[in-house]
Order: structure tokens, then C-alpha cells, then sequence
């Protein structure tokens, strides 16, 4: 008996790996492939150290862990025997496989695999580097004062408040919650109290919480094609059914919504900048919004994710801060601003969502972390917010120009400015492939998104999403350069006739 153990129970000296664990984890998998058998003896734990040259302790204390795990038995004048597992069946499945094998898609739920399925068809939906040309929605990390942000993250983290290492605060530091009341009005003319701001962990889980709470599965919500792909994930998480609405120079276009869901629950739209077109919504287009809201008892998502990087044009206010029914659930984020990782975004709620959001954020998991929250604090109340805010106003100003100058050089001419925001749309023929184009560009090493992705329906127009705000200048001009290759090659093979002149 002893010898058949001992074949199974092999242990390598050079492996680096304790030889207890090696033990332990050698007797536990030959008990769940059937290899050592129930009511199996095992050798005396001093005949086995011999045979296996180990001190005796190591092997009584790997009989005494898989003893207490229910892998042995200890039997009174039989010694220590393996134990009679159940269900049987269940301990010779074979390992579960790392990823599911090609071609079998995961058992996941519809509402899982439609979910799973939003970046499908993106070239840039994983790119390999951060700041690379043209990243979408990356703000300049790396201009960002990270040596002040860790002294206050580091000084909330040294002097905590009892509460604040407790489970208080899920849905916000009250700190925090006042400091963004006070720029929400000043900057953006959204009109509440502190109790009605609701942090979160990113406006992504802001979005996610709000579908969750306002939409029962099936309910029809409107969104805005083309889109942003992350309120298309939120809605999908809570089995919406997706109503596209187009958007035109005006904005979403809500005579259109209306006639193809007048009994939406919700609609998501993106009024201050629009993603990805950058269209301002009009304001006889916010009021026709909220009329139909207050009419049908529907909620309007407000996305007001880079209201900040404005650069002309006359900037219209928060619709919230005109919404004089209470139907609007304004949703705004820190990742441009400060940075992406941060996770910390918010929703503004009408008061009778104060607390059903309050309550609910304590099951969510959306919660950001609260040392991170009081940092936050500081860095608005200390004036920093604003002073980063202001340099990488001018920054990405300065940075579009370039963009637009180097663009201009490699013929591109469809890429036209923008007031707002931290990318352009260069726009292609109607025939082209942009998921393709966008493919051989970030083969070629530049990552541009096609705005093909971000319809929901049949795609009215082919473009590329150039980012810039987070590309370094010379980045920039290395960029276009690639792109304008990648284009002549594309016309070349007809697919992106017309973006580039003919000079
Ligand atoms: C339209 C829109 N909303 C919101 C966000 C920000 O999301 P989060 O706060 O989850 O990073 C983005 C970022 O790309 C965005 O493009």
C-alpha cells in the first residue's frame, strides 16, 4: 500500500514550493481524481516520512489539514483512512477549463451575453499602451499634479475618522457631496442640495444603478444613435429594450423618440456634448425632452461627462437646472477631469430618489472608496480641481489645434474643429469601411474608433473618433502621419474615398 502511495506522491526538492504544500496539494488531488480511493489506508505517518525523506511533523501536519477538510478520516486502531466524499461524480469532473474552448460561447444569461457583446467589432476596444494616438476619452494622465494627490490621499489615509473606516457613507462623504453641489451650480447651473448628490464608483456605475432602479426588463429606454457604448451596456445590464433615437444637428431628436416609443421609461442623452458626434443639444430641443418626461412619467438620463473642456461657442447649462418637474437624473464623472482610474463619478437625483438611490447603493457594490472620496474634498476645497481644470483647458485647446494643423498637412480634410470635448469625428465616404480602416490603423499602430460601432441599427454615416487630449504633441503629428498612410492605402482600394484631397 505504502508503495502505491508513495508512485503518486512524487515531491521535487529544486521546485521552490514547500515541501508540506507540496504534500498536501499531491494527497488532495490524487483523493479527488479517485486515484487514492475512499476507505483507502494510509501508511503510518512515520513509515511515509521515512519513505518520502521528510521530517514526520510535515506529514502529520498535512494529515491533520486534510483530516479537518474532510479528505481523511482518522479511525480509532485502523489509522488514517480516505474519506467517502459525495457526490462522487463531482470530484472526478475534470478541471475547469481557463477559458471556454473555441467555439463554445459560456453558458452566460441573454442579458449576460448581449452585455458581453457591446465592444464586439471595435478595433480599439483593447488597446495594448495608454496614450497612444488616438486614443477616445483619455484625458492627459500624465499632466496630472499625482505627487499632490497622493499627499492627500495620503494624509486622509493616515488620519481617518472611525466612520470613515466603517460602512457608513455608501452613498457618499458628505464632504464631498457639498463640494460638488457648489461646482455643479457654479459651473454647470445645476440646481440641488448635497443630499440629492449620490456618489458613485464612475458615472458608468452611476448609470448602471439609475437603469437598474428606474427599468423593469423590456421597458422600452431611448438611445441616442450613434451612442455611447457604456449607457448601451447599462441598459442592456437592466434588460432594457433599446430604442434607438437619431441625433442630428440639434441634438437628439426628440419628435423621433417619441413617435418610435412615446411609453419609453427612460431616455439616455448626451445634451452638453454629445458622444460621439459633439452635436450641443438645442434648447427648444431640452424643453420638448423634459415636456415629454413630465407628459409620460419617463426619466431623462443626463450625461454630462466633459462639460469642463469647452473651448468657444456659447456653453448652454445643465438641463437639470431647467427641469422644473423633477424628471431628470444628471450623471457626471471625474475620469476626464482628474483621471479614468479614479473611479469616482455622481448622479444628482430628484428628491423622491433620495432615498430609494441611498438605500440602494448599499447592495450595489458601486460605492467609491471613502478615503479616496475625502481626498477628493480636498483637492476641490484646496482650489487644485479648478487650477487642473483651467491647464488642461488650454492644454487640449492647444492640442486640437494641432491635431487639426497636422491633419490639414496630410490632406485629411474632413476633420473639422470642435468647441467642446477631447476628440474630433473625421468623417468618411458613405461607403467606406471605418471597422476596417480603424483595424489596419491600429495594426499600423494608432487606434482610432469607428463610429460604425456606436450605432445600434444600420450606421448613416462612416468616421473615425480621433482622441487627442491624452496624445503628447509629437504624438500627434506621428499619428496622422501613420493615418494618412493607412488612408492612401484605403483610397488606393477605394474604401475611404474623398477623406483625403486631392492635392
Ligand atoms: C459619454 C460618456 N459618459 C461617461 C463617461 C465616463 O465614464 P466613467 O465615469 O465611468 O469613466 C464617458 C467616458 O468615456 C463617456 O464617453
Amino acid at each position: 500500500m505504502a508503495a502505491v502511495t508513495l508512485d503518486i506522491l512524487a515531491l521535487d526538492r529544486r521546485s521552490g514550493v514547500p515541501l508540506q504544500r507540496q504534500l498536501y496539494r499531491a494527497l488532495r488531488e490524487a483523493i479527488l481524481h479517485g486515484r487514492l480511493r475512499p476507505g483507502l489506508r494510509l501508511p503510518a505517518t512515520r513509515l511515509l516520512a521515512r519513505d518520502l525523506r521528510i521530517a514526520r511533523n510535515t506529514v502529520v501536519a498535512v494529515f491533520e489539514q486534510l483530516v479537518a477538510e474532510g479528505y481523511l478520516a482518522a479511525r480509532v486502531g485502523v489509522g488514517t483512512v480516505v474519506a467517502t466524499l459525495r457526490p462522487e461524480a463531482l470530484l472526478h469532473a475534470p478541471p475547469a477549463p481557463r477559458r471556454s474552448a473555441a467555439g463554445t460561447p459560456p453558458a452566460l444569461s441573454r442579458r449576460g451575453a448581449a452585455l458581453a457583446a457591446v465592444r464586439r467589432g471595435s478595433p480599439d476596444a483593447t488597446p495594448k499602451a495608454p496614450a497612444r494616438a488616438f486614443q477616445v476619452g483619455l484625458p492627459a494622465v500624465d499632466q496630472f499634479p499625482i505627487e499632490l494627490w497622493a499627499r492627500l490621499l495620503g494624509r486622509r489615509m493616515r488620519t481617518p475618522t472611525r466612520s470613515a473606516l466603517g460602512y457608513d457613507y455608501a452613498a457618499g462623504l458628505p464632504a464631498l457631496c457639498e463640494a460638488i453641489a457648489q461646482y455643479l451650480g457654479a459651473a454647470r447651473g445645476v440646481v440641488c442640495r448635497p443630499e440629492q448628490v449620490i456618489v458613485v464608483a464612475g458615472a458608468q456605475a452611476g448609470l448602471d444603478l439609475a437603469c437598474h432602479l428606474l427599468l423593469d426588463p423590456g421597458d422600452p429606454a431611448w438611445i441616442e444613435e450613434p451612442g455611447y457604448l457604456g449607457a448601451r451596456g447599462a441598459l442592456l445590464a437592466a434588460s432594457a429594450t433599446l430604442v434607438p433615437v437619431p441625433v442630428d444637428d440639434e441634438g437628439l431628436d426628440v419628435a423621433a423618440g417619441a413617435h418610435a416609443a412615446p411609453t419609453a421609461r427612460v431616455a439616455y442623452t448626451s445634451p452638453s456634448h454629445q458622444h460621439p458626434l459633439g452635436v450641443t443639444m438645442s434648447l427648444a430641443r431640452r424643453l420638448a425632452l423634459l415636456e415629454w418626461a413630465a407628459h409620460t412619467g419617463a426619466w431623462v438620463l443626463e450625461d454630462d461627462y466633459d462639460s469642463e473642456y469647452r473651448y468657444g461657442g456659447r456653453p448652454l447649462g445643465a438641463m437639470q437646472g431647467i427641469d422644473a418637474t423633477g424628471r431628470v437624473i444628471y450623471v457626471g464623472t471625474f475620469s476626464k477631469t482628474m483621471f479614468p482610474a479614479l473611479r469616482v463619478g455622481y448622479l444628482v437625483v430628484p428628491p423622491p430618489l433620495v432615498e430609494p438611490f441611498s438605500v440602494a447603493m448599499r447592495h450595489t457594490g458601486h460605492s467609491a472608496p471613502v478615503a479616496v472620496q475625502a481626498a477628493l474634498a480636498d483637492f476641490i476645497g484646496e482650489g487644485h480641481f479648478a487650477a487642473h481644470v483651467r491647464r488642461m483647458r488650454v492644454l487640449y485647446a492647444s492640442r486640437q489645434m494641432r491635431l487639426l494643423r497636422a491633419a490639414r498637412r496630410h490632406g485629411l480634410v474632413d476633420v473639422r474643429p470642435a468647441e467642446a470635448g477631447m476628440h474630433l469625428v473625421a468623417e468618411l465616404p458613405s461607403d467606406a469601411d471605418d471597422v476596417a480602416i480603424a483595424a489596419r490603423a491600429v495594426a499600423a499602430g494608432v487606434v482610432v474608433r469607428p463610429i460604425s460601432t456606436q450605432y445600434l441599427g444600420r450606421p448613416s454615416r462612416r468616421a473615425l473618433l480621433l482622441g487627442y487630449a491624452g496624445v503628447p504633441e509629437r504624438e500627434i503629428d506621428r499619428g496622422v502621419e501613420v493615418l494618412a498612410r493607412v488612408l492612401q492605402y484605403g483610397s488606393r482600394r477605394s474604401t475611404a474615398r474623398g477623406l483625403r484631397s486631392k492635392a
